[in-house]
């Protein structure tokens, strides 16, 4: 250890923490080890020899904080929740003024805004940091969102841009703003991430309940998908799920898989945020509305004996080349919708919270390492640096051909299967966003009146300037 001092620290070895611990190793620095099981983080070195020289677990946590060079660094990849308010409790004793805690976790940013302002006396810095990528992202690579003080950031910079994803060179992480700016981004990172995933599990049950094709024809067009617009991380994956067999009875895992989808919160978080925030991001609400239904799936099995059987008309669909190119522009249609969502909720809650949120920045480091890397991420990163940071991406020039040309596929697939009973909440969710935001006189107008004449919440006119409230007939 240089000077006898590990470079930084981590508590909580569970998958993604060990994981990052050992992305660390690899990247040269000597990294002290605590987890509340001691032997995890003896194990966690035993059986990584290559990497032994530079992993130093401790068995209490009164020797780990001493083993860190000052000011300290310690990474907490723990439960969101109520462990790291624990952590906390146990570490602050044990801590100096310029010490850096980070929660690396997926943390309700309105906690971490709790805590920072907590430590805001104290002269130890929090800060709160978004990891996507999963378990291989975390260990050879994720994307990283940084909030917390900027000068904080100039100290970790050097710890963080080795570990993480790199885009073609670029690394993949970046401050994004004081506070909870780096757990907020990550939040909304799983809606769209929600978002996503649904659209695609909806454009499959297209395919296997509105044109029969079996999962390894299914797969073969994902990979198809792969090589152009929608190439992403998602798209490939999911032909990997497609043409995977059990090993046991040779049929297609998929088809023996649960359809009933988990979550752990954050999706529906960052639902709530957008809610509270005041801007509609129906695709994200649809994809975790239809993760709750999905579990729900006694009660399907009876609405579907009551409802199943509605003689709807067959589905219209067509596997040839141009039913096939439909479903993919549809798909690609509705994916830029989701998207513009998620960074429009990304928008208001910079001006809301006050973090001049760099959205060009957030693409730019979501391109590799996280969930929802794509190249797609590189059309968006490049429409917010022309210009336009807090504008909705639809408005963008190069964006709005793009929906220009696909809105029409967008709108045959979400009517065909509407008429023949295919759910597609999240496709549908974004059609008519896009209908709804492209209109100019829309139909609030009425909402207006009723409010009016049943509580007097008066209304503005089109034609005089001030506020009305009009003597309606009783009702
Ligand atoms: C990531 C993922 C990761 C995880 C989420 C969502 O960016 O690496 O978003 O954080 O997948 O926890 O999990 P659920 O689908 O269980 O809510």
């Amino acid at each position: 250890m240089t000077n006898s001092k590990a470079e930084l620290g981590v508590i909580g070895l569970g998958t993604m923490g060990a994981m990052l611990a050992l992305n660390f190793a690899e990247k040269g620095f000597e990294v002290a080890l605590f987890n509340r099981t001691v032997e995890k983080a003896h194990k966690l070195r035993s059986d990584n020899p290559e990497l032994e020289t530079r992993l130093y677990p401790q068995t209490k946590l009164k020797d780990f904080v001493a083993s860190l060079s000052t000011p300290r660094v310690i990474v907490l990849m723990v439960n969101a929740g109520s462990a790291v308010d624990d952590q906390l409790d146990a570490l602050m004793p044990l801590l100096e003024k310029g010490d850096i805690v980070i929660d690396a976790g997926n943390t309700d940013f309105n906690d971490t805004r709790a805590r920072n302002a907590r430590l805001a006396s104290t002269g130890i810095h929090f800060v709160g940091m978004g990891v996507s990528g999963g378990e291989l992202g975390a260990r050879h690579g994720p994307s990283i969102m940084v909030g917390g003080d900027e000068n904080v950031w100039a100290r970790l910079r050097p710890l963080l841009e080795p570990i993480s994803a790199k885009y073609e060179s670029s690394p993949c992480v970046a401050w994004l703003g004081i506070d909870g700016a780096g757990h907020f981004v990550k939040t909304i990172h799983n809606g769209i991430e929600y978002a996503d995933m649904q659209m695609i599990a909806e454009t499959y049950g297209i395919m296997r309940d509105g044109l029969q094709l079996s999962p390894q024809d299914m797969s073969k067009i994902f990979a198809d998908w792969n090589t152009r617009g929608l190439s992403s991380y998602l798209i490939e994956i999911s032909a990997v799920v497609l043409s995977e067999a059990d090993p046991e009875t040779g049929r297609p895992l998929v088809d023996l898989i649960v359809d009933a989808a988990g979550q752990k919160g954050t999706g529906r978080w960052s639902v709530i945020e957008a809610q509270k925030l005041g801007v509609s991001a129906t695709t994200l609400e649809a994809a975790v509305a239809a993760r709750s239904i999905s579990s729900s799936r006694a009660e399907r099995s009876r609405a579907s004996a009551i409802f199943g059987d509605l003689a709807l008309p067959a589905p219209d669909f067509s596997p040839d080349e141009a039913g096939l190119k439909e479903l993919e522009l549809a798909l690609e249609t509705a994916k830029i919708v989701a998207y513009a969502q998620g960074f429009a909720v990304m928008s208001a809650a910079s001006a809301e919270f006050g973090w001049a949120l760099p959205l060009g920045e957030i693409a730019r480091i979501w391109r590799s390492g996280c969930i929802i890397r794509s190249e797609f991420l590189r059309d968006i990163m490049i429409a917010y640096k022309s210009g336009g940071e807090a504008d909705n991406l639809l408005l963008n020039p190069a964006f709005a051909r793009r929906v220009t040309t696909g809105q029409a596929a967008l709108r045959a697939v979400v009517a065909k299967a509407a008429l023949s009973g295919i759910p597609v909440p999240a496709l549908s969710a974004a059609l008519a966003y896009f209908d709804d935001y492209c209109r100019e006189r829309g139909t609030a107008n009425i909402i207006q009146g009723q409010r009016d004449l049943f509580g007097a919440h008066t209304f503005q006119r089109l034609d005089r300037e001030g506020t009305f409230h009009h003597s309606w007939p009783a009702v």
